[in-house]
């Protein structure tokens, strides 16, 4: 059969990896791909932000399955598109994908389906931002509503800087789009969680639960970016804690959007605060999450097709997912720079650009590629995340060590990695 994946990061090529291992895979289109996932796949470039080239691409090559990675895709209504011409696809329709794609709209869908969350107001006015702030205490949270890529959570030590903040986010001037709905919540603390469920519309499958390292710097330190490095272990939930989670907000989420007649199918990735009062929705994203797809994939022993199907089948109930116990890690090398200005098109030295093309035994350490390129038969950088190297083992301090050791020969003019990716749940 032939697969067509949308996108072209680390989340993309691991995606693609974990294809290559069904034998019922014979062909592979990424669209556009990377210098990594040229050697698994053929890759097609398209604009991810533009519909039209996806529908037609689709199109044109007609796989059996498409799968697609990104969010932006899904907001366009990539899905919808692609099954209005009978064309078998894995993600949410545009309706369901809203979850992600606008925060007013899941705030909203988790208060009336009772599903755990901070406190929110909704805004659409800088004078509604001025009345609702009243009911916050500081620190307060100011979140854009719509997609911006990881820049639309400020959290604000006083009401004055939230005001400043709301204004700015209305104005264009924080994210160079205009927002029109802008959402006030209660800061939550605890450990951040990340949760990943199958849907099939009707069921949710839990699939592993992994903690991603947003910031910058060791320690957490620094801005945001799209995510330094994660990991995935059993430890991270208790079995009764995944299970209550599975119960009360995975289904519960499937449930609601069945009875609101947008079902969801695809992959729910859930952000959860772990809070004294019990786990929390931060977030919701309809798609996997990159890098903790890097991760997941080497733990995973049911092959990524079987689970691509069962959602399309809506057969997930009889899905069995196994995940290899123990843990898995990966951690991002990063373009000097980033996630501010940096250069692109650096030499990437101590790696083959087909590395990843082994079926590589999955104890071994494999390099997923994010912004890298082919450029006259050399490997070369081009983006903010450049590589995903990854490993699975039994314990979370050998899958790391045999990272770090990896990385350690690997080299590009600028890069950067934090050394301490998993350090919650080693100390
Ligand atoms: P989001 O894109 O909504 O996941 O937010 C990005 C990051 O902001 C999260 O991973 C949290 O670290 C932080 N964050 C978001 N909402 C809250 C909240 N209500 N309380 C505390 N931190 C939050
Ligand atoms: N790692 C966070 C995300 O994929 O949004």
């Amino acid at each position: 059969m032939k697969v067509l994946v949308i996108g072209g990061g680390g989340r993309e090529h691991a995606i693609i990896w974990s294809l290559k291992q069904s034998p019922e895979v014979t062909e592979i289109v990424a669209a556009p791909g990377n210098g990594g996932i040229a050697a698994l796949a053929r890759c097609s470039p398209v604009d991810t932000n533009n519909l039209h080239q996806m529908v037609n691409l689709a199109a044109i090559e007609r796989p059996d399955l498409t799968v697609v990675g990104p969010e932006v895709p899904l907001a366009l209504g990539l899905v919808d598109e692609l099954q209005k011409r009978k064309l078998r696809v894995f993600g949410p329709t545009r309706d369901a994908a809203q979850l992600e794609s606008s925060k007013a709209f899941a705030k909203a869908f988790m208060q009336r389906h009772q599903i755990p969350t901070a406190e929110h107001a909704l805004c659409t006015t800088l004078d509604d931002v001025r009345t609702q702030l009243a009911r916050f205490t500081v620190p307060v949270v100011v979140k854009a509503s719509g997609l911006a890529a990881g820049k639309g959570v400020v959290i604000c030590n006083t009401h004055l800087e939230a005001e400043r903040t709301a204004a700015e986010m209305f104005s264009g001037v924080l994210l160079g789009t205009a927002e029109t709905e802008v959402v006030l919540e209660e800061f939550l603390t605890g450990e951040e969680v990340s949760f990943f469920a199958l849907c099939d519309g009707r069921r949710a499958i839990p699939i592993a639960a992994a903690q991603d390292h947003k910031r910058v710097g060791e320690g957490d330190a620094g801005p945001n970016t799209g995510g330094m490095g994660a990991y995935s272990t059993d430890g991270l939930l208790t079995p009764a804690m995944r299970q209550w989670i599975t119960h009360n907000i995975a289904q519960k989420t499937v449930e609601g959007m069945a009875s609101e007649r947008t079902p969801f199918k695809g992959i729910l990735f859930i952000g959860l605060m772990m809070t004294p009062r019990g786990p929390m929705v931060l977030e919701f994203n309809t798609r996997w999450g990159d890098p903790e797809t890097e991760a997941i994939v080497l733990r995973l022993e049911t092959p990524i097709l079987d689970l691509f199907n069962a959602t399309i089948d809506q057969t997930a109930d009889s899905l069995v997912v196994r995940l290899k116990p123990g843990a898995s890690a990966t951690v991002i090398a990063a373009s000097g720079g980033y996630p501010g200005k940096y250069a692109s098109g650096k030499l990437i030295t101590g790696l083959e650009p087909n590395e990843a093309q082994n079926e590589a035994d999955k104890e071994d350490v494999v390099i997923f590629h994010a912004g890298t390129a082919l450029k006259d038969g050399n490997l070369v950088t081009a983006g903010g995340r450049v590589l995903a190297v990854s490993a699975a083992a039994d314990d979370l301090r050998t899958a790391l060590d045999r990272i770090y050791t990896r990385m350690a020969t690997i080299s590009f003019e600028g890069m950067h990695y934090r050394r301490d990716i998993g350090w919650r749940a080693l100390k």
